[in-house]
């Protein structure tokens, strides 16, 4: 008699295309999710076939892409492109959009209109609004007109200049605050929920607080997902790195190697060789 292996049951996130309601029972059943931000084809369709659950086109493109310091300056036709990009070379992968600075906060109509350029014209699957409880009819706005919701709370970019420069929200008793800001959001219909910059302990009870999942950037362990700026974590920016990143390669080191070689070889002659011509 023959034994059969027991296979383990799949997982929440083990299909082929990942929806909302995928990343939601991943809390249920305590699985964790990935989620990078991405912001063009090439990189989307690698990091899609490497299994990454979610990509984001962020706002941090500012930063990462368009060399601002920050990601007040990016603009909806400047991500739209970006966004495209990256949905047009998924196959798996669940993509959330930015709604960037300027583009949400005046009105619910402002953000259901920048909503649904993104989902028209962009193919983002969700967007991410920053901001706590007072953008619950924002939230509540979108959702009924057919748009997923991703919340963005604790150390929020676009308010850097607001909260006085980059650092830890929710200690102490403002810890109370972020669950309050939370649960209003959750309320609103946000599916998901992410975390940036907060101690563990509080993004613990905020993610214990909620039925949707959150994610971390910079807040501990407990979150259902983390999510890391994909230049951070491959090493291809180099300087003050946020002490939340683990870096997992150095594509700094590695392309500015490839490129010193390829330069001393134009300069030689040694490329293009016999093989390159026609
Ligand atoms: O724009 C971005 O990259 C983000 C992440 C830091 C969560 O919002």
């Amino acid at each position: 008699m023959t034994q059969e292996t027991p296979r383990p049951a799949p997982g929440a996130l083990d299909v082929r295309r990942v929806r909302t309601h995928h990343l939601r029972e991943a809390k249920r059943r305590d699985e964790k999710f990935t989620m990078l931000t991405c912001y063009d084809a090439l990189t989307a369709a690698i990091f899609d076939a490497a299994g990454v659950d979610s990509l984001l086109v962020g706002d941090s493109a500012g930063n990462n892409v368009l060399g601002h310091s920050s990601t007040l300056p990016v603009t909806v036709d400047e991500l739209l492109p970006m966004c495209r990009a990256v949905s047009g070379a998924v196959e798996r992968a669940f993509v959330v959009v930015d709604l960037p600075f300027g583009s949400y906060e005046a009105s619910p109509e402002q953000a259901v209109a920048t909503a649904v350029r993104f989902l028209k014209e962009g193919g983002a699957h969700a967007v991410k609004l920053e901001g706590g409880a007072w953008f619950a009819p924002h939230v509540r706005a979108m959702v009924q007109a057919g748009v997923p919701v991703v919340a963005h709370i604790g150390f929020t970019p676009q308010s850097e200049h607001a909260l006085g420069g980059y650092r830890v929200q929710g200690r102490g008793d403002a810890a109370r605050k972020l669950a309050e800001d939370a649960r209003a959001l959750e309320a609103a219909g946000a599916f998901c929920l992410v975390m940036e910059m907060v101690p563990a302990e509080a993004a613990a009870a905020v993610d214990a607080a909620l039925e949707i999942p959150t994610v971390g950037i910079g807040a501990g362990p407990a979150t259902t997902g983390q999510v890391l700026v994909w230049q951070d974590m491959l090493g291809l920016r180099r300087g003050r790195m946020p002490r939340f990143v683990r870096q997992y390669a150095d594509l700094h080191g590695v392309v500015s190697d490839a490129v010193g070689r390829y330069v001393e070889d134009v300069r030689s002659g040694a490329f293009p060789a016999p093989e390159h011509g026609f």
